[in-house]
């Protein structure tokens, strides 16, 4: 029998929806008929997601300029997207910042530390919050929450996005249990490595100052980070994790956190040549 997601027709928030990963779940998601609503501070490049997006896939669209770590400004947003959709049965909580400096976090300021914490994991925490009221209690809720490796193995000098995605594991399976009653599933996808357009230039960099190819870049840091599958992932990979966990046939997911990292957390060796 197909997979029948059943997924025509629902409504997404997508925080982070302007770029990167998540974009790319916004765009997986328009491809089954889900109505997006993409939420950045950067009114510009939300446009032109939302833009792409309606070219693509004849669902609505709409982008809302919202800073996560604001709860006026979340607020605005959900109150936006009440009076559009009415429902909002999918939560993403994708939102989150690149590694600030590469010197060693434990130095940091506790306004580096504290900024990056309400960044990722309250952000997440004031998304939920705002958009809860809009979702349904007939079991098509679901909240996704896109953690990283960091939470599971330390990557240096990730420290803030170690807390950041640690908690977020944590998180996902105390809302799990905390939203049981309204039969919304809350779920966390795991990511390793992902091939975003900001990794594209951070690859080129490294290679530049490395002298070798880009390919030659990746393919050695793949191997030295022990990533069994020898390359990142593609953003559609993890877009693919998202929309599945969204899906009716998901319905049994809850509390999971889905490792999407071609093998990296299970490897503490560098990959075999
Ligand atoms: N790329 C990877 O290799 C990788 C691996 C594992 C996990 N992850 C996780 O996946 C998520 C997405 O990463 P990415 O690499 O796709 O990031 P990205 O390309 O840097 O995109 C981040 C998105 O978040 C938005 N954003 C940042 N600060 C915000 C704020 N205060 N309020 C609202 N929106 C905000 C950005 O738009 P504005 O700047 O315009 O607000 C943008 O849309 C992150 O949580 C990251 O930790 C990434």
């Amino acid at each position: 029998m197909a997979m029948e997601l059943g997924l025509n027709g629902r409504v997404a928030v997508i925080s982070g929806g302007s770029k990167g990963i998540g974009k790319a779940i916004a765009r997986g998601l328009a491809a089954e008929g889900v109505d997006v609503i993409l939420l950045a501070r950067g009114q510009e490049q939300l446009d032109q997601a939302a833009d792409q997006i309606r070219k693509e896939h004849r669902v609505k669209v709409l982008p809302v300029s919202t800073d996560i770590t604001k709860a006026d400004s979340v607020k605005a947003a959900a109150a936006r997207a009440k009076a559009e959709f009415g429902t909002v049965h999918i939560v993403v909580n994708n939102a989150g910042g690149p590694i600030r400096r590469m010197d060693r976090q434990i130095l940091w300021p506790d306004s580096d530390w504290m900024d990056d914490l309400n960044l990722k994991i309250v952000g997440a925490l004031r998304v939920t919050q705002a958009f809860l009221p809009l979702m349904p209690s007939d079991g098509t809720g679901r909240i996704i929450n896109i953690s990283g490796t960091a939470s599971t193995v330390v990557w240096a000098p990730a420290l803030t996005h170690a807390l950041n995605n640690a908690a977020m594991n944590q998180a996902t399976g105390y809302l799990a249990h905390d939203l049981a009653a309204q039969q919304i599933t809350v779920n966390t996808v795991i990511p390793g490595l992902v091939g975003t357009e900001g990794r594209e230039v951070w690859a080129d960099n490294l290679a530049k100052q490395q002298n070798v190819t880009k390919a030659e870049f990746l393919s050695s840091f793949c191997k030295r980070m022990g990533i069994l599958a020898g390359r990142w992932a593609d953003m559609s990979e993890v877009a693919d994790t998202v929309t599945f966990l969204a899906s009716d046939r998901a319905r049994y997911f809850n509390g999971s956190k889905v490792v999407l990292d071609g093998g990296l957390s299970i490897n503490p060796n560098p990959r075999p040549a």
